[in-house]
């Protein structure tokens, strides 16, 4: 059995795949290359990174074939395409949350403490102790989502931080499970008074620019923006106008509508403002979750191959009863 692995993510997790049960491949991403080596090799299986795929790659597999996700996000694969195609599609939800919430964490603790700057004076020469930076403890962090990774999020907060936790979420949740001091529906009510807003919703179409002119105005000038979430839920071009106008004191993002980022309107570059903190997308980027995310990945395409389909981390159910 041939289990396709797209390159970027077979690098992140060689030791997993090399030593796999099944034979796999790394093969470019781009969906052209994907399925041609789908046809090439007559594989049934692919693990896949974020990229978004739209049509040749579910022409290519046979039904019953899986486009396993290699992370939690499936944004990239269109599910009403592979149902119809047959194919299941799955990610790998929990392996990732530790690695991403410690990367929340690291970029509020970088907006507080002004870790960026710091670092450019030092490496400049400068010795200048600049503006003061602030405790976290009795801070608020509103938890946009939450869902596992905005509870992992929340739960270093406060225990780790002594931080005032508010969860904005569709539906309550209750018990250990929810780390929150407070839970509302309302997103105003979340943010009034936050001084960090950390994103941690999906990037299905409803939640499009979630974080629009109108929400961003609910949030105090004093408030950091934090997204480890997905780039589209932030309308990049009014979130550079709220910081440009220091109607926010700041955003830490570590995801961009446009990967490699670009800025969505060249006259409004992130990158150029000093109150942005900026990653290359790598919440999930540990050892401890790659390897968790390629053998979570593996299993879901083992899975199917027994046909126990029930065991799988299944994001297109419907499939199942077609
Ligand atoms: C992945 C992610 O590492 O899980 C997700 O949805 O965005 C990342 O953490 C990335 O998608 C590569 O597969």
């Amino acid at each position: 059995m041939v289990v396709l692995v797209t390159e970027t993510e077979f690098r992140r997790a060689p030791e997993v795949f090399e030593s796999a049960p099944v034979r796999c491949i790394a093969t470019p991403g781009d969906e052209e290359s994907l399925a041609a080596a789908v046809a090439q090799h007559a594989a049934r299986y692919v693990i896949v990174g974020s990229v978004k795929y739209v049509g040749k790659l579910y022409e290519s597999l046979p039904r019953g074939g899986v486009i396993a996700r290699f992370g939690v996000g499936h944004d990239g694969i269109d599910k009403q395409k592979a149902t119809a195609a047959g194919l299941i599609c799955t990610n790998t939800p929990s392996v990732l949350d530790q690695s991403v919430a410690e990367l929340a964490i690291l970029l509020v603790l970088a907006a507080a403490r002004r870790l960026p700057a710091l670092n450019d004076e030092v490496r400049r020469g400068h010795w200048s102790l600049g503006p003061s930076g602030i405790e976290l403890r009795g801070k608020t962090l509103a938890v946009i989502g939450g869902g596992r990774l905005g509870q992992a999020t929340a739960r270093i907060a406060s225990l780790g931080f002594g931080m005032r936790t508010i969860a904005c979420r569709r539906t309550p949740v209750s018990g250990s499970a929810a780390p929150f001091d407070s839970m509302t529906n309302d997103f105003r009510a979340a943010v009034g008074d936050a001084d960090f807003v950390s994103l941690h919703i999906n990037a299905e179409p409803a939640n499009h620019h979630f974080i629009d002119r109108d929400r961003l105005a609910m949030m105090p000038p004093r408030a950091w923006l934090i997204n480890t979430a997905r780039g589209s839920v932030v309308d990049e071009t009014a979130l550079y106008d709220a910081l440009a106008a220091q109607r926010l004191a700041g955003a830490a993002l570590d995801v961009f509508d446009r990967e490699p980022y670009v800025p969505v309107d060249p006259s409004r570059d992130l990158r150029t403002l000093p109150n942005v903190v900026l990653a290359p997308h790598v919440g999930s980027h540990t050892r401890e979750a790659n390897r968790g995310m390629a053998e979570r990945a593996l299993q879901n395409v083992v899975l199917a191959e027994a046909r126990d389909y029930h065991r799988m981390d299944v994001v297109n159910p419907e499939v199942l009863r077609s």
